[in-house]
């Protein structure tokens, strides 16, 4: 397979699964405005490069929550990945390892945390969607605990299923042989339909809430990483509840329409959070130099969502190694041309986004 970019897999993907599959990976909520807008923002935000400076050794590895990785790049939480390609879950997590870099596994995932552990050791951690019956979420969590997961990350952005058109046009349930495997058997009432929708209100819990994310930290001893946030209000809540890191997300524009793009919401959350956490990204994130456009803007590391879905679709475990790959030599040759051999190198100087406009360039 002949690819440059990450998005020559989504073309691959599309021919490859059936229709309503495809259109559940890509679709939005809505009016798909913020979809669009989680693209468009990047393209607004231009580089500042500085030369004459010694690039001829380039270092992307980083750290998160004291683990050392590869790349400030790892992967997003997607459900379902059997959807995809047979090996779902587990060639993901193969793919993210050979990379040095983290895998986030869905709760809705089709192979369980301990069948992924199987795979080989690796930093991966555990996406939580707050079931109601909060038995079932100890159990999860003390699971991924065992299994070596070294995270756990709450989605906060989602206390109904979003407003997807797609699906609902296409009536899309999930096909039969979708097992979520990291709750089946544990006594869950079986959803009036496999809709997504169905499964997601009628499992998971709409009344969460801050005291929740306390109670989460009496359960495990693992960080809490909280996944949805866009606003300054939001991330000092979430210090305030004992939160190890935030991740700016609208989920891929999946649930509100009309938020912004993630870009564009991350310095607020950066400059709220005052360096007392980690702030991460995800959403739209489709070439090195976007990596390096959050980089500049606070982020401490990006993760990507349909990328790595797309890949695994088109070419199994090779394409998400090769997304990887992609993306980190991206990164390398933009740090290198913009004059910045560490990533510590890369400063809020390194861009110009529309907020800098009247300080730099009043006429422009
Ligand atoms: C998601 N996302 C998601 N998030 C989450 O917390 N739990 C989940 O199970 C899922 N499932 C899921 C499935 C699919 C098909 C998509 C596309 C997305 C959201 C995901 O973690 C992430 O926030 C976005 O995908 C990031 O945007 P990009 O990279 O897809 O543009």
């Amino acid at each position: 397979m002949n690819i440059t970019n990450v998005n020559e897999y989504e073309a691959i993907a599309k021919e490859k699964v059936p229709k309503m599959i495809y259109d559940h990976y890509a679709s939005g909520a809505e009016d798909e405005w913020t979809l669009k807008e989680n693209r468009n923002a990047f393209s607004r935000i231009l580089l500042r490069p500085r030369i004459l400076i010694d690039v001829s050794k380039i270092d992307l590895t980083t750290t998160v929550l004291g683990f050392k990785i590869s790349m400030p790049i790892m992967i997003a939480p997607t459900g379902q990945h059997k959807m995809a390609h047979p090996q779902g879950e587990c060639a993901t997590a193969r793919a993210a390892s050979a990379a040095g870099t983290v895998m986030t596994l869905s709760t809705g995932a089709t192979f369980s945390v301990e069948e992924v552990a199987s795979t080989g050791p690796a930093i991966r951690f555990l996406q939580l969607y707050m079931f109601k019956d909060r038995n079932v979420a100890t159990q999860l969590v003390r699971r991924a605990e065992k299994a070596g997961f070294k995270a756990i990350v709450l989605t906060v952005d989602s206390a109904v299923f979003g407003h997807r058109e797609a699906n609902i046009k296409n009536r899309f349930t999930f096909p039969s042989y979708v097992r979520m495997k990291n709750y089946e058997g544990m006594g869950l009432e079986r959803t009036k339909d496999s809709s997504p929708a169905s499964v997601t209100n009628g499992i998971y819990d709409g009344s969460l809430s801050w005291k929740d994310v306390k109670w989460l930290q009496t359960i495990t001893s693992l960080p809490i990483i909280l996944k949805g946030i866009l606003t300054a209000e939001d991330s000092k809540l979430a210090i305030q509840a004992g939160a190890s890191g935030i991740i700016v997300s609208n989920h891929g524009a999946r649930q509100l329409d009309y938020v912004p793009a993630t870009i564009t919401a991350l310095e607020e959350v950066v400059q709220a959070s005052e360096g007392r956490i980690p702030v991460f990204m995800d959403g739209g994130v489709r070439r090195g130099t976007d990596v390096f456009k959050a980089l500049a803007l606070g982020a401490a590391g990006v993760f990507i969502g349909r990328p790595a879905v797309y890949a695994l679709a088109a070419d199994d475990e090779a394409g998400v190694r090769k997304v990887l790959e992609m993306l980190h030599d991206e990164l390398e040759i933009t740090m290198a041309l913009c004059g910045c051999p560490s990533l510590k190198d890369i400063t809020r100087d390194h861009v110009f986004t529309e907020r800098d406009r009247p300080r730099i360039a009043p006429r422009l």
